[in-house]
């Protein structure tokens, strides 16, 4: 029988862990993931969020654990986003007298707009505040942190921020808190679920991390992933860091490649970095997953890509890569377009044009070689990476 884990006493998570999913809407989660739901035992009983929609009697059985999901009084609906509220209409049901609390008005509408007007709803504002009995559930809304309906509760009585998807992290695991799977781990999955998730919405989230500043807190609750409890404070940092779209002067090089020749330019690309003392990731873009890569965009001021042509164009993986990220819109970054081609330059020429829709700096006319590299076109590609890094004022000793 599934069992419901007390997290603080009288509050117990119910949700599901989903070991084999491995792609989020094309994000590639190698962890799996988990969709958490927390049960709140007072004098009247609070479900905060539910789950997807075949996770729902796995969450029923969890909340049956501690008592018969008939006796819930409110399911707080803090996301209307499928992978928290798919089960709701089977949980609503198995809780026939609760009221479903969800953002006013945004909240409210796209759960209607899901699930109809079967559900009885109590639509809230941020400052409102649900009683309970010991406790009272504050809202505070968070729009676009990542949807128009984002809100968070908290329970002053616990000190618990029930936060939804901000600090996630798609990893599904038999444990719960951070310090049960190690901050390196959490924080690798926290970094990519920003990168590729919040990443547009950074201003939102700083707005965000000032309303809930000041709030004492003993956990954060995510619906994805394991509790924040004894890293609490890195995981406000990251998410400061992440939010300030400073990125730290690292660099990324992501390209395709057709017989080499674009390749020999990105590691040429990528020994100028070195050589200007900027840490470089190369990313083949055959075999590295683009949800990947913007986990290492996510903190590097510099991005180069690079295609040739092909068929009068860029490589379509270098296409998927650049649609990618201008949906994910990092800002403050300097680009760098690369690559060779026969008779006409047509690759680089597209990837040039597709950062500038994305909004990078581009101190540079596009890389470009045509057919074969030399070793002295090459050192040509090095000294301009090392002219732009110093020009950018980064250049840093190399040890
Ligand atoms: Fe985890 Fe926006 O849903």
């Amino acid at each position: 029988m599934l069992k419901a884990i007390e997290v603080k006493p009288d509050v117990y998570w119910v949700g599901g862990v989903d070991w084999n999913e491995r792609s989020f809407h094309g994000y590639t989660t190698e962890r799996g993931s988990t969709y958490n739901a927390y049960l709140i035992m007072d004098e009247k009983i609070a479900l905060v969020d539910t789950c997807k929609a075949a996770f729902a009697d796995d969450l029923l059985a969890r909340v049956a654990d501690v008592v018969d999901p008939a006796r819930i009084d409110y399911i707080v609906s803090n996301h209307g986003e499928p992978d928290h509220s798919g089960a709701l209409p089977k949980v609503a049901a198995a809780a026939p007298n609760a009221k479903v609390v969800t953002g006013d008005p945004k909240g409210a509408a796209i759960l209607r707009a899901y699930y109809g007007d079967g559900l009885d709803l109590l639509p809230v504002k941020t400052g409102d505040g649900l009683e309970l009995g010991c406790r009272t559930l504050s809202f505070v809304q968070t729009p676009m942190v990542h949807w128009p309906d984002n809100m968070v509760a908290y329970d002053a009585y616990d000190r618990i921020l029930f936060s939804n998807d901000a600090f996630g992290q798609h990893l599904a695991t038999s444990k719960r808190f951070d310090d049960e799977v190690g901050l390196p781990e959490v924080l690798l999955q926290a970094r990519k679920y920003y990168a590729n998730i919040v990443m547009p919405y950074g201003r939102q989230v700083r707005k965000a991390l000032d309303a809930l500043r000041g709030l004492d807190l003993d956990l954060i609750a995510p619906s994805h992933g394991v509790i924040w409890r004894s890293h609490i404070a890195d995981a406000l940092a990251a998410y400061d860091r992440w939010s300030a779209d400073a990125p730290e002067d690292q660099a990324v090089v992501a390209y395709d490649s057709m017989w080499h020749t674009t390749e020999a330019m990105a590691q040429a690309i990528a020994e100028g970095f070195v050589e200007s003392g900027v840490p470089v990731r190369l990313c083949d873009l055959k075999c590295n997953h683009i949800s990947d890569i913007m986990a290492d965009v996510l903190e590097a001021k510099y991005l180069a890509v690079g295609s040739p042509t092909l068929n009068s164009g860029m490589m379509p993986t270098v296409a998927q890569f650049l649609c990618y990220l201008k949906g994910l819109a990092p800002r403050n970054r300097v680009g760098i377009a690369f690559g060779s081609y026969g008779w006409a330059p047509a690759g680089p020429n597209e990837v040039q044009a597709a950062l500038e829709a994305a909004k990078l700096e581009l101190p540079l006319e596009p890389l470009t070689r045509q057919w074969a590299d030399d070793e002295e076109a090459l050192q040509a590609v090095r000294d301009a990476v090392i002219d732009l890094v110093e020009d950018q004022g980064d250049v840093r000793e190399v040890a």
